[in-house]
């Protein structure tokens, strides 16, 4: 018998060193420690045995049986450590870590910039902001702004028209801004403030110039609105992002839907408008004329009033102003940038100096 109990050793032995799971283990353990298993009833059947047999029977059953559960222990150890092992290896991404490399956050475009300080300023004078379609209809950017027929600006060679089998050069990108004072009148009555940001487009290239560049449109109407009014607007607008000593003036200008129209100027910020610098030498800025040219503006002409009557805009009893001006050039002069085209490039190198 107890030859029977070395060979459940060797049996036993083996089959937990098989056994590559927790579950088999388990089952290895009932098969040769459990109530049931062949040396569990050897020893409980010690008493019934020949006096002679019980001693060594018994040692080496005893023996035996506590080696194997202690094998059996040391193995349970075992799985468990190469479980861990497995399941730390397998889940390695920790989500919670940052990425790899760590990425800077990033900043708002230049150009967005300024759109915004503009924007900021314009609502602290009373404006709401607008924003409408860079496809544009003919009617909105040329006819309804009391463009004649021929006028230069229609032609191929000036705007991206868009072909449509319908509409035949009637839609295009935008030219300019300026077709959202029509659409803004069209959506609300007087007396109306508003401002348009936005992206419009021209077949324009060169350093101060791209084919899509920003403007900002400005229109107030309303019962007695003058030049005046114009004037002290574009002073208040242009002191906020200029700073606090620069002046303006107008020059007399033609736009069609503008009657009278002007050009704008604000005083060199760098000559302080004297054209020359503290050396005695010529402002590089202006050029040596003390005003920096910046935008279009004029009271609205009431053939415009005319196009959007039926919303409110009575040409006799309404008056009104509006301007516009391109972001990337206040933008330029801000920031001293030389060649509009810096700005589109997408070159970090560029970009990164207005973090
Ligand atoms: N839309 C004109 C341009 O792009 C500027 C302008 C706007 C002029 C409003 C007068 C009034 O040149």
């Amino acid at each position: 018998m107890v030859e029977r109990i070395e060979e459940i050793e060797v049996e036993a032995q083996a089959a937990v060193e098989a056994a590559d799971s927790a579950a088999e283990l388990e089952e290895v353990r009932v098969r040769y420690l459990g109530r049931k298993a062949e040396l569990t009833g050897m020893l409980r059947g010690i008493a019934d045995l020949p006096p002679e047999q019980r001693g060594p029977v018994g040692s080496t059953g005893n023996k035996v049986r506590k080696g194997l559960e202690g094998l059996i222990e040391a193995k349970v150890e075992a799985l468990r450590n190469a479980e861990l092992e497995q399941s730390l290896a397998g889940d390695r991404i920790d989500v919670t870590l940052p990425g790899s490399p760590a990425r800077a956050v990033g900043h708002l475009h230049p150009i967005t910039r300024t759109r915004r300080l503009i924007e900021d300023v314009m609502i602290g004078l009373g404006y709401q902001v607008m924003e409408g379609p860079e496809v544009e209809h003919d009617y909105y950017n040329f006819t309804a702004l009391n463009h004649p027929e021929g006028h230069p600006a229609r032609m191929l060679q000036d705007t991206f028209y868009v072909d449509t089998d319908e509409h035949v050069e009637q839609v295009l990108l935008r030219t300019h801004t300026s077709p959202m004072q029509v659409r803004a009148m069209e959506s609300a009555p007087p007396p109306l403030f508003m401002i348009v940001p936005g992206k419009t487009y021209r077949r324009d290239s060169d350093a101060t110039h791209s084919p899509m560049f920003h403007q900002v449109e400005g229109l107030a109407v309303g019962e007695g609105i003058t030049l005046a009014d114009l004037k002290g607007t574009l002073l208040a607008m242009l002191r906020e992002i200029f700073g606090p000593d620069r002046e303006i003036r107008m020059r007399p200008h033609f736009f069609p839907f503008t009657e009278p129209s002007v050009e704008f100027d604000v005083s060199c910020f760098r000559c302080g408008g004297s054209g020359s610098l503290e050396d005695g030498s010529r402002c590089g800025l202006c050029k040596g004329i003390g005003w920096i040219e910046l935008g279009g503006a004029g009271m609205v002409d009431p053939n415009v009033f005319g196009f959007v009557a039926d919303s409110g805009y009575d040409p006799d009893s309404v008056t009104g102003f509006a301007f516009g001006f391109g972001i990337e050039r206040i933008a330029m002069l801000q920031h001293n940038v030389g060649d509009l085209r810096l700005f589109f490039d997408n070159d970090l190198r560029m970009l990164e100096q207005f973090s």
